[in-house]
């Protein structure tokens, strides 16, 4: 006789996850001091991010920088600073932001495109400069031997193509017919190539396309019979749990453990490279942040439920052009989950945080989370009819506002 076996209950894995997770207690802590719509930011969370990113590459000799750009906030990089890490910037407000956090010139590194039009604003002894074009190097040259500048070379190689436009390469670094000229300025001012970066661009989807620029980034090199000591590969991770307009996971195809085993290939073969550097910002901010919005209304019609929130695309999450993030309410709802798109306050029709499955109880007044928020959002925010939206640090040891939400006088005064 066969044994009656226990007839279990069904787990419910998202319910389950929705009560343990950290989000939900971290957005009510900060909602206790602001209100949406609000950027909320989380020191564990980033933590937690940062020990992972060292982690696949322990034992290596491996340095990585924050990329500035990618996440402005105060209390983040002041955090990244107390872990003994640098940071990457691209521009005088960059460079002086890092400055005023105490961060020493050898510990910033200086990248981006037109820098000799504000570098000479800030030069100091022992900078580390990663050179974008001819021009900049002519230009700064002087400079730079003057004040015993750690000199590095962006290079555009084949695989540097354009996110947006794919098989397009980008307006950055050097191409290898400008690699002669650049040669002879820096032998001119009697400069040494210590670094070769490069950077891909955002989400590149696979370690193979990091092998290639490597390669082709030290063969020019010995073409220029540079011996750079760093291999600066720059950033592009592609951020977890974020979907392309497809709805396939950006890093589908992409992995640490084969980017582990190129970069250890690269530091047991290329002669005279001693480091290699990243600077992966989306990968491991995007995960630090969430955006909260209220819902205000709600139209039912054209097959679906649209959320009126008082946040959105247009002001908050340009992003949301590209990716498609997870959302979720603040209190966890039961009801079936229908299509239901997410439109934030604005006029334009394209102020929407896509469509998702939700539960068909959400009402107005409700706070939905949107994740993964942590990068390239801040620095992207816009005013458009609006003010800017508050910024909360949920610290370990407290939860601090960053940033109050914009008065109408400062948003009348910037018009
Ligand atoms: C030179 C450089 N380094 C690092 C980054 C960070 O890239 P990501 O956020 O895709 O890792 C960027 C982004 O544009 C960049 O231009």
């Amino acid at each position: 006789m066969a044994t009656p076996t226990k007839r279990r209950r069904p787990v419910n894995r998202a319910g389950r996850r929705a009560r343990s997770d950290p989000w939900r207690a971290w957005v009510r802590a900060a909602l206790r001091q602001v209100d949406t719509p609000c950027f909320v930011f989380s020191e564990s969370a980033l933590a937690g991010q940062w020990n992972r990113l060292r982690g696949r590459f322990d034992g290596l000799p491996v340095r990585h920088w924050w990329s500035f750009k990618t996440l402005p906030l105060r209390p983040a990089i002041q955090w990244w600073r107390e872990q003994g890490q640098g940071v990457e910037v691209v521009s005088e407000f960059e460079w002086r932001g890092a400055r005023a956090l105490g961060f020493e010139p050898d510990r910033i590194l200086v990248n981006g495109p037109a820098k000799h039009t504000w570098l000479p604003n800030c030069a100091q002894d022992g900078m580390r400069v990663n050179f974008d074009s001819v021009e900049e190097i002519r230009a700064l040259a002087p400079l730079a031997k003057r004040h015993r500048w750690r000199i590095g070379v962006r290079l555009n190689t084949r695989s540097e193509s354009h996110a947006e436009f794919p098989g397009v390469r980008t307006q950055f670094g050097l191409m290898g017919s400008e690699l002669n000229w650049a040669s002879r300025w820096l032998r001119a001012a009697g400069l040494r190539v210590e670094v070769v970066h490069f950077h891909l661009r955002t989400q590149v989807s696979a370690a193979a396309e990091y092998r290639d620029a490597m390669e082709e980034a030290l063969r020019l090199c010995g073409e220029q019979r540079w011996q750079p000591d760093v291999l600066d590969i720059g950033g592009g991770a592609p951020a977890q749990s974020v979907l392309d307009r497809g709805r396939a996971r950006l890093d589908a195809q992409f992995s640490w453990s084969a980017l582990r085993r190129e970069v250890t290939a690269v530091l047991g073969h290329a002669q005279g490279v001693r480091e290699v550097w990243m600077e992966n910002g989306r990968w491991l901010t995007a995960p630090s942040g969430v955006l909260a919005v209220r819902i205000c209304d709600v139209k039912e019609g054209r097959g679906m439920r649209t959320l009126i929130c008082d946040g959105g695309r247009t002001l908050h999450a340009m992003v949301a052009t590209w990716e498609g993030h997870t959302v979720e309410s603040l209190e966890a709802k039961k009801g079936r989950r229908v299509r239901t798109l997410i439109c934030g306050p604005t006029c334009m029709s394209f102020d929407n945080l896509g469509e998702h499955r939700l539960p068909r109880t959400l009402r107005p007044g409700e706070v939905l989370i949107w994740r993964d928020a942590g990068a390239y959002q801040i620095c992207w925010e816009t005013r458009f009819s609006h003010g800017l939206a508050p910024v909360v640090w949920c610290g370990r040891k407290r939860v601090e506002v960053v940033r109050s939400a914009e008065t109408f006088e400062s948003w009348w005064a910037s018009r």
